[in-house]
């Protein structure tokens, strides 16, 4: 052991251990370095916008707008270090790219969202271990996610949505067990869920809607028992809903609709007691609507229509006393509405609907 990182050891703890430890292993990179990887990414812009003025040669650039840093403990220094990258809707036009990522070994968290990132995401982002929080969603991100996304062993957070993004989603994404949210909403990615997504434990949030993946729901996924979102919605996935998915018991919405599910709508789902919205329409739904979905009486918004499900409007339905929103339409039902359901005092508008 090099006598820097023993004294590194010895006096810092927790996070800054972490921070610090980089320092060392990455050379001791000065700020000075860290300034000019970027003052080279805002030469490479198209126009920077007003928010960089502040980003200057002469200037510390912990002082700069968007820009924010922490001491950390280096041996007997406290250097500080770049930590924060926060610029969204700033009209940034340009490439992740052009930004010297080896350069900037402590970032913790990168927020970007909303300008004009074009370009692909690319892979010595890998390089960021500290890096908690990615934010690029609302940009012109094209090309692949990159396999190497894998090794951001500290994230937290990746959003990725409303970009261009193609390709597979990597299975090395399930190596990012610390993460709680990932949301790639509205890219043009294909191909299946990978089941790796399944380890990824302590995920609240997962949002894969409005691309071109296929395949069946992986039955990894109910091995995510903290999620309390699920979006695969606006895909072409198939097959039934796996039975799996009846272990994610604090479920509040479920955004399945619009791909090509078959199969009834599951009876399982009436264990998913916390939810408020289930989306399954404008699938290929068959079967008759389960009573057991009255025990759900958290739920407002229950959204059937556009798919081929028969039989008659179950009574206990009546039960779903907080239900708002409630569409059938487009289906086989058959029979009259309930009597039951004229007592939900909440229900609006949706006569019609049904
Ligand atoms: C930041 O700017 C202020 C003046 O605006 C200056 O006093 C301070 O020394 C600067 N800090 C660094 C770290 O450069
Ligand atoms: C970096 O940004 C995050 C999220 O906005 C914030 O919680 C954190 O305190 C910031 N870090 C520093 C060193 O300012
Ligand atoms: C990126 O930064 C590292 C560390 O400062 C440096 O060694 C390397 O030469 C830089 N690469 C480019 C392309 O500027
Ligand atoms: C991540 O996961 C893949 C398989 O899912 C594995 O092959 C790879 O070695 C893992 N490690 C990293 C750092 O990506
Ligand atoms: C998905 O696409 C629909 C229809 O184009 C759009 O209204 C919605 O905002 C999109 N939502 C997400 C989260 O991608
Ligand atoms: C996750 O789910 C699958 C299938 O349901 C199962 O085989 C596996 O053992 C589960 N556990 C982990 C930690 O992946
Ligand atoms: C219902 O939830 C419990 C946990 O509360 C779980 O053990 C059980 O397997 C779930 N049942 C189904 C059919 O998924
Ligand atoms: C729900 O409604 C049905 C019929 O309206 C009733 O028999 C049942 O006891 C109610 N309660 C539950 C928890 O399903």
């Amino acid at each position: 052991m090099r006598p820097t990182l023993y004294l590194c050891l010895m006096l810092m703890p927790c996070l800054p251990l972490l921070l610090g430890c980089h320092a060392v292993r990455h050379g001791g990179i000065s700020l000075g370095s860290q300034r000019m990887a970027l003052l080279h990414w805002k030469a490479t812009l198209a126009s920077p916008p007003l928010q960089m003025s502040s980003w200057q040669e002469k200037t510390s650039p912990c002082n700069w707008t968007g820009i924010m840093c922490m001491a950390v403990r280096h041996g007997r220094r406290m250097p500080w270090v770049v930590t924060n990258i926060s610029l969204p809707d700033a009209g940034i036009r340009g490439q992740l790219g052009e930004l010297n990522f080896s350069a900037l070994p402590f970032l913790t968290h990168i927020d970007l969202h909303n300008n004009n990132l074009h370009g692909a995401l690319p892979a010595s982002i890998s390089s960021l271990t500290a890096l908690s929080v990615l934010v690029l969603h609302h940009n012109q991100l094209i090309g692949k996610i990159p396999y190497e996304i894998g090794s951001l062993e500290s994230l937290r957070l990746l959003e990725l949505s409303f970009n261009r993004l193609t390709g597979h989603i990597p299975p090395s994404l399930g190596n990012l067990t610390m993460l709680t949210d990932l949301l790639i909403n509205q890219n043009m990615v294909s191909g299946l869920v990978p089941e790796e997504i399944g380890r990824l434990v302590n995920l609240h949030t997962l949002q894969l809607s409005n691309s071109t993946l296929s395949g069946m729901i992986p039955k990894t996924l109910g091995n995510l028992t903290r999620l309390n979102i699920l979006y695969l919605f606006g895909n072409q996935l198939s097959g039934p809903i796996p039975q799996e998915l009846g272990r994610l018991v604090r479920l509040k919405v479920l955004g399945l609709n619009s791909n090509d599910f078959s199969g009834p709508i599951p009876i399982f789902i009436a264990n998913l007691t916390k939810m408020n919205q289930l989306f399954l329409y404008d699938n290929q739904i068959t079967g008759s609507i389960p009573p057991e979905l009255g025990s759900l009486t958290m739920l407002n918004q229950l959204v059937l229509h556009e798919n081929q499900i028969s039989g008659t409007i179950p009574p206990e339905l009546g039960n779903l006393t907080m239900l708002d929103t409630f569409t059938l339409f487009t289906n086989q039902i058959s029979g009259l509405i309930p009597i039951e359901l004229g007592t939900l005092m909440n229900l609006r508008e949706s006569r019609e609907d049904l």
